[in-house]
């Protein structure tokens, strides 16, 4: 079994040659070279308004669409037609739920998980999920993450597990719509069983249409997504965390595009199967061209060329980053540590992994961060990165602003690096 080749994707980055360690990764990862010569090549030589008939405009016209081809093979999408551009995930969702809103009716309701802003159930009416719902009197529902057996004496070890999503469906679920991997407790959600049980219910029950929205943001630089296997009806992923520019995408099952969405578009034109129904006004084009720059780069790491070997090696290389971490982390529970999240590495965790420090000697999440910030050389971050409801509602209760230390790797992080780290913790820890 090949493994990666971890100098030639170092090389690739032209950032981590500085020998910052960049370990705040679900926050945003680096950035290709080849992207920022593709944006760069763009401004210089193309930069024109699209779908003019001059050698140039025609030139920009057909980059701008490969983007749409490289998100397609990102999402293992069956058309260009079935992908939107925008500037962030949350603007995308947000753009949905407007686009959906006259195919949701009062009284259906809305399963939602509460892990990030673009699907969060927050006591404020925030949340593109929860708007939609009060807009058209429609009733939402929490997906609650639930105890982890393994770790039984974690009460912080929990990830979402169907037991708890299958009661929640009714005769009136219109909408499932969930992270395929969470940005704080780094468990893998296995989407495609979740969505069979839940359409299996379904059909039972006799829901009349469900349609089911992925948050891939926290998925998508770890793992492969398929969404024709997955049978999902809207998925979205932000290319910046996936080693491209600050770009996010909107796949859109055709059917869905057709039948689901009112248009956000001008009224003059003829959107009723293109996804510019929910991208109003033109994405940055630069931008756009830049994340061409991503499915090549990872199909490169593979002997193969193919972009699921590729995420195989990814996820191999990812665990050796993360079992020396968790190992680490679960030798300190008699100083307080606890993992939030999944105490254990394996296929269904990926190295974004947050924990508190608690106990008879707590330190705050906060003041953790700051003797790695001290330093200088070692990015990492403290918070409730937005999955505020989630860490609103672990038991015992957090302090939510202060919330949990986390340290993310991708795959171009090294032993070495996770080995620096737990030098440093072990200072403050001692
Ligand atoms: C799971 C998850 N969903 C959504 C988002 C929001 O993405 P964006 O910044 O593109 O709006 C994030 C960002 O961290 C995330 O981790």
């Amino acid at each position: 079994m090949p493994s990666l080749d971890i100098a030639t994707v170092r090389s690739a980055f032209p950032a981590l040659s500085s020998g910052f360690l960049y370990a705040d990764n679900a926050g945003g990862s680096q950035c290709l070279a080849d992207a920022v010569a593709h944006i760069s090549d763009y401004l210089l030589n193309t930069n024109v308004q699209l779908g003019a008939d001059y050698a140039v405009s025609q030139k920009s016209t057909s980059r701008v669409a490969s983007g749409a081809d490289a998100a397609k093979e990102l999402f293992n999408a069956d058309s260009v037609d079935e992908v939107a551009f925008g500037s962030s995930a949350t603007m995308l969702v947000e753009n949905l739920t407007r686009a959906i809103e006259k195919d949701v009716n009062e009284g259906d309701e809305i399963i939602v998980t509460g892990e990030h802003e673009v699907l969060v159930y927050r006591p404020a009416n925030a949340g593109p999920w929860k708007r939609l719902a009060a807009r058209r009197g429609a009733i939402i529902k929490l997906w609650r993450p639930s105890q982890i057996a393994a770790s039984p004496n974690n009460p912080y070890a929990v990830s979402l597990q169907l037991e708890a999503l299958l009661p929640l469906v009714t005769a009136k679920t219109r909408l499932l719509a969930f992270t395929a991997c969470s940005n704080i407790l780094g468990s893998v959600v296995p989407v495609k069983q979740i969505v069979r049980a839940v359409r299996e219910k379904a059909r039972e029950l006799g829901v009349p249409k469900l349609e089911v929205c992925v948050d891939c943001v926290a998925y998508a630089p770890h793992r492969r997504i398929d969404v024709k296997d997955w049978d999902i009806e809207y998925c979205v992923f932000s290319v910046y965390k996936v080693y491209g520019p600050h770009a996010s995408v909107l796949y859109i099952r055709a059917p869905a595009l057709t039948h689901s969405l009112s248009s956000l578009a001008h009224h003059f034109l003829s959107v009723d199967t293109k996804p510019y129904k929910v991208q109003p006004g033109g994405p940055g084009y630069e931008i756009v061209y830049g994340c061409t720059a991503v499915p090549p780069y990872l199909k490169s790491l593979a002997p193969s060329g193919a972009l699921a070997d590729a995420y195989d090696l990814i996820a191999e290389h990812e665990q050796t980053l993360l079992t020396p971490l968790l190992a680490y982390l679960r030798g300190k529970t008699d100083r307080g540590v606890r993992v939030v999240g999944d105490e254990y590495e394996g296929p269904s965790r990926v190295p974004t992994v947050s924990f508190v420090v608690a106990g008879e000697r707590p330190i705050r999440s906060k003041d953790v961060v700051k003797a790695f910030d001290d330093r200088g050389d070692i990015g990492i971050r403290y918070g409730h990165f937005y999955a505020y409801t989630l860490v609103d509602t672990l038991q015992p209760k957090l302090n939510v602003d202060d919330a949990v230390v986390r340290i993310s790797f991708v795959h171009y992080n090294t032993v070495e690096e996770v080995e620096k780290i737990i030098k440093v913790l072990d200072e403050v820890l001692a």
